[in-house]
């Protein structure tokens, strides 16, 4: 039976603005996040704490941590790949402080080194003292797997490797864990495949699936992922994103698009659905472009 409510993690703020090219004020970054808490996300992936020589766009962390005005009961994460990162993340005190961090390692070997600059075995090495120090601050952790499904540089990526590095994630504290498919490859069966192998180790609730819409399947992915009872996954609102490591990797699936698939199927979210779209309008707005969500753009020209 599909779950009766499902969680949206919006991702928008990171994973959708990391990619952008021109300059997003932080402003409106702060904005946006206080546009989809206002619209009911309880989860918002705002930041990530990466060199601002490999992430540009990101460089504002701490200003943007600092500058949002936080609603009861919204998780706040950020990106912290090493001790740097999460050192950066924890300094400013309360006033920056996230509920909880990412690490981000990839199923793939090629990937990893692309993206974080080291081995899958070098990045478990490098996130088991993060993990240890989070924990040990209070913070959450949530551990992304890129490229489970697919590598740009590798091609195939074996639901053996997902699971090898699930299992590495899980012995080093990690207490959720995403299957992202970052160039959006997967079609339902093999994400199955993949999400079985997630759920030998991490319970049903510790798991999520965040899916791009490269190739149009991740409304299809979802759903076989809802046939599981899987009820958390990342979304990106107006579809924004792409990975800077992953070239042709369009946006994240669009956060409108599986809210309106998640009401359609009667499915709870806590989502306000025009209130969400009009963020994304805000969002593209400033970037100068419409929506990749085809919701958003059916809804804003209705
Ligand atoms: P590195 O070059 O291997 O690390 O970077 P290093 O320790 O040799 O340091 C090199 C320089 O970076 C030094 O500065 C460090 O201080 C600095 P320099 O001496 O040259 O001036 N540095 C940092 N600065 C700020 N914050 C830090 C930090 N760490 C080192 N945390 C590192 C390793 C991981 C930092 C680097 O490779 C990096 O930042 N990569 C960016 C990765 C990234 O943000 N990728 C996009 C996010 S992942 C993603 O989008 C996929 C996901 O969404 C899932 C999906 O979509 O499928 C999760
Ligand atoms: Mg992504």
């Amino acid at each position: 039976m599909i779950p009766s409510r499902v969680t949206l993690v919006d991702v928008g703020p990171r994973d959708g603005l990391q990619n952008e090219k021109q300059p997003v004020s932080t402003a409106h970054k702060v904005d946006l996040v206080h546009r989809l808490q206002a619209a009911g996300l309880r989860e918002i992936e705002v930041t990530s704490y990466v060199s601002p020589k490999w992430v540009p766009q990101m460089a504002d962390n701490a200003e943007v941590m600092a500058a949002i005005q936080r609603a009861p009961g919204v998780r706040y994460s950020v990106l912290t790949p090493n001790m740097k990162g999460l050192e950066a993340a924890l300094a400013g005190g309360a006033a920056t402080r996230p509920d909880e961090v990412v690490v981000f390692g990839a199923a793939s070997e090629a990937f990893s080194q692309k993206n974080i600059n080291c081995s899958i075995a070098e990045s478990i090495e490098r996130f088991a003292p993060v993990v240890a120090a989070a924990r040990e601050a209070g913070l959450k952790v949530r551990a992304a797997i890129s490229c489970a499904l697919g590598c740009p540089y590798q091609g195939a990526v074996s639901a053996d490797a997902v699971e090898d590095v699930v299992r590495r994630l899980k012995d080093i504290g990690v207490q959720h864990c995403g299957v992202a498919d970052t160039i959006g490859v997967g079609t339902p069966g093999q994400v199955q495949a993949a999400m079985e192998r997630a759920l030998k180790h991490f319970p049903l609730a510790e798991v999520s699936g965040h899916f791009h819409d490269t190739y149009g399947q991740a409304l299809a992915n979802i759903y076989a992922c809802l046939q599981m009872g899987i009820h958390t996954f990342d979304t990106s609102v107006a579809g924004l994103g792409g990975c800077p490591y992953a070239k042709g990797a369009t946006g994240n699936v669009a956060t409108e698009d599986v809210v309106f698939m998640l009401h359609g199927l009667g499915i709870e979210t806590g989502i306000d659905l025009d209130a969400l779209v009009e963020a994304g309008g805000f969002i593209s707005d400033v970037l100068g472009r419409p929506p990749v969500s085809r919701v958003g753009r059916a809804l804003l020209t209705k």
